[in-house]
C-alpha cells in the first residue's frame, strides 16, 4: 500500500472491472478524460490484462481509510532512461470530488514516484475547461510549461490542452520538513 493522509492507494484486481467500467462510462466523469466511446467490459478486461505485463505503466486503486475504491491513478510511459512518465488520474465517485482525496491522492503517488521509483520528472496534460483539475495540479506543485492550442476536439469544438510538469526538487521543496526526514 502507498498511504497518504486521507487516501492509500493499492494495486488493481480483477473484481475491480466492473467498478471501472461504471466509473468509466459516467458522463460527467468521461468529460474530463481521454476517451472517446464507450467502454465494453470486454475491452477493459484486455486492458487489465495488458497492464499486468507493461513495464511501462503502474496503475493504482485509490481507497479512503475506510477502504472505499473512489477511483484510480497511474504513472504511464515510465520513461527509465529520461526517469520521467506521465500521471493520470480520476476520482469517479463523484461525492468525493472537491474534498481533497485528488490531491492526497496525488502527492502519496508523487513521494512513490520520486523516492521509490527515483523519477525525475512527472508530467500530465489537463483540459482548458477542467479549472478542478489545474487547481488540484498546482496545489500539488505542479507547474504550467505550456499550451497545445485546440489540441483537443470536443462537444463539437476545439479546446487547449494545458502542459503541466513537476519536477523531484520541487516535490521535495514542498515537502514539510517532518515527512522529509520520514
Ligand atoms: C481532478 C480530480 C482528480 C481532483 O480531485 P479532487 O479530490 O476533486 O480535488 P481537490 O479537492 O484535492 O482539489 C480541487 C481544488 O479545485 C478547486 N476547484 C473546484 N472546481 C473548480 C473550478 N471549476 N475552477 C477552479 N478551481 C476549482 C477546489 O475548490 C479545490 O481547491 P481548494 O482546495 O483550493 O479549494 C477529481 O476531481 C477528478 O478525478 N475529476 C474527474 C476526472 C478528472 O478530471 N481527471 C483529471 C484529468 S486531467
Amino acid at each position: 500500500m502507498i498511504m497518504g493522509e486521507k487516501t492509500r492507494l493499492r494495486g488493481i484486481e480483477r473484481e475491480d472491472i466492473p467498478t471501472f467500467v461504471r466509473w468509466l462510462n459516467d458522463p460527467e466523469v468521461r468529460r474530463y478524460l481521454n476517451l472517446n466511446s464507450p467502454i465494453s467490459r470486454a475491452e477493459e478486461e484486455g486492458w487489465f490484462e495488458a497492464q499486468l505485463s507493461d513495464e511501462s505503466s503502474r496503475v493504482f486503486a485509490i481507497e479512503t481509510l475506510e477502504g472505499l475504491a473512489i477511483g484510480n491513478i497511474g504513472l504511464h510511459q515510465i520513461d527509465w532512461k529520461n526517469r520521467n512518465a506521465m500521471l493520470g488520474i480520476v476520482i469517479a465517485e463523484k461525492e468525493y470530488w472537491d474534498r481533497g482525496f485528488g490531491t492526497d491522492a496525488i502527492q502519496a503517488l508523487l513521494r512513490f514516484a520520486f523516492e521509490e521509483m527515483n523519477l525525475h520528472r512527472v508530467y500530465l496534460s489537463v483540459f482548458d475547461f477542467n479549472g478542478r483539475a489545474s487547481r488540484c495540479y498546482e496545489k500539488c506543485g505542479f507547474r504550467q510549461e505550456g499550451r497545445a492550442r485546440e489540441g483537443l476536439f470536443r462537444d463539437g469544438r476545439y479546446h487547449d490542452l494545458i502542459e503541466m510538469a513537476i519536477l523531484r526538487r520541487e516535490f521535495a521543496d514542498e515537502e514539510p520538513p517532518q515527512a522529509k526526514e520520514q
